[in-house]
């Protein structure tokens, strides 16, 4: 049964972590914001949980315009920090929770929270400016993150009332968790500033104030509110303190706030905020769902494997090797030396069998998806209705057959 302990607000700034490299924490001008976040780092060495499902923002490090989900949860085994420009802070990868976070991705979509999921992409400042804060960190992280994306830099964002709901899915979705495992929610961003044209510089303190004890006692109000209401008062990167309301969105409405601190240096008003619940929830059978409900039994249809996140993760490999087909140098390598080509894309010994062999079949049962193996299938010449034939176990002409129109080739 997962548990949620609390939630946490934190400011994201990303002059937080230049400040915590160069080990600022002690100067007069930063002391006050290093000083103000341990009470979060002291409570979260108390309760001490096993995951920090991370709500925050990427700001154009791993994903661009071409493609920026409004929701999206990370699912991979671990994470590593993105290089902004400057080079890559010197901190350790992050460890994940595979098997929690594709938990709480089939969930919200059976939800109708239709989340994106992404691996294999680091995370930026909305997560790494605060979490050295938050959790020590040397030699390791004490314990792992799911890391949710929100789409707070290109209009339109998700309203702050989806936001919200949003929340409250991952509470059933983390009350619905059959492992005994115990979560903190962090929301990150904000409080008031404007990093743009020529309203640059722009807070409103008593809104921060207000934000706040709103945030606590009535968070529909809040939720209630437009993008236009938050950028006119708290300005237009101030917006995404919507974050927070997913957050405040997953806790219950018996809260305490255990600590709050809020310090404006420069242009971002700079936040640390400890909500703990009251009582801790512990699930019912009836609210505990493993699986994805919406597959439950396709495990009976033989012949049939459906590609899920858990496979997508475990085989990003093999299937990448099979999608860098696209590409007319990958195909060239493979033509001259296909050995080669699967040891440099770090294939197994079997893997590398069933590659060579055109073990179609055997390809799909280890996880590789259709779709991906279409693009080696016209590498090797074959086609589909010959793929298919092979995955039956039968010749062409027994597959073709028993098609209504075996000229239809
Ligand atoms: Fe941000």
């Amino acid at each position: 049964m997962a548990k949620i302990l609390g939630g946490i607000g934190m400011s994201h700034v990303p002059t937080i972590g230049v400040a915590y490299d160069r080990e600022k924490w002690n100067q007069p001008a930063w002391a006050p914001l290093f000083e103000g976040a341990r009470p979060a780092y002291d409570w979260l060495a108390e309760k001490k949980p096993d995951v920090l499902i991370v709500l925050y923002n990427d700001h154009l490090n791993a994903f661009f315009y071409d493609l920026y989900p409004t929701f999206s949860i990370g699912i991979a085994p671990e994470y590593d920090v993105a290089d902004e420009g400057a080079g890559r802070r010197p901190l350790p990868m992050l460890p994940g929770d595979t098997a929690f976070a594709s938990h709480l991705a089939e969930q919200l979509v059976d939800q109708e929270f239709d989340m994106a999921v992404f691996h294999d992409r680091p995370l930026d400042h909305g997560v790494f400016s605060p979490l050295p804060l938050l959790w020590p960190h040397r030699p390791g992280w004490p314990g792992r993150v799911v890391p949710i994306m929100v789409n707070v830099v290109q209009y339109p964002l998700p309203t702050p009332m989806r936001c919200f709901k949003l929340g409250q899915a991952l509470r059933q979705a983390i009350h619905a968790y059959p492992e005994d495992i115990s979560v903190a929610i962090v929301g990150t961003g904000g409080l008031s500033h404007q990093i743009h044209g020529e309203r640059t510089g722009h807070n409103d303190t008593e809104w921060d104030m207000r934000f706040l004890d709103l945030l606590q006692h009535d968070p529909l109000e809040l939720a209630r509110m437009r993008h236009v209401d938050y950028v006119r008062l708290g300005g237009a990167e101030g917006a995404e303190v919507i974050m927070w309301l997913a957050m405040r969105g997953a806790l219950s409405d018996d809260i305490t706030q255990r600590h709050r601190n809020y310090y404006l240096a420069t242009t971002t008003a700079m936040t640390t905020l400890v909500l703990e619940e009251n009582v801790v929830h512990a699930p019912q059978s009836d609210e505990i769902r493993a699986g994805n409900p919406q597959t439950e039994g396709m495990e009976e249809i033989p012949g049939t494997y459906p590609f899920d996140l858990r496979t997508g993760v475990r085989q990003t490999r093999l299937n990448r090797f099979f999608w860098q087909l696209r590409l007319a140098e990958a195909r060239t390598a493979f033509l001259e030396d296909g050995q080669a080509a699967c040891t440099a894309a770090g294939l197994s010994a079997e893997e590398t069998a069933l590659v060579l062999g055109r073990d179609w079949l055997g390809l799909v049962r280890a996880g590789a998806n259709f779709f991906v193996l279409e693009k080696y299938a016209r590498l090797v010449k074959e086609t589909n209705l010959e793929v298919y034939a092979s995955m039956r176990g039968e010749s062409y002409e027994t597959f073709m057959a028993t098609r209504r129109v075996p000229d239809a080739t």
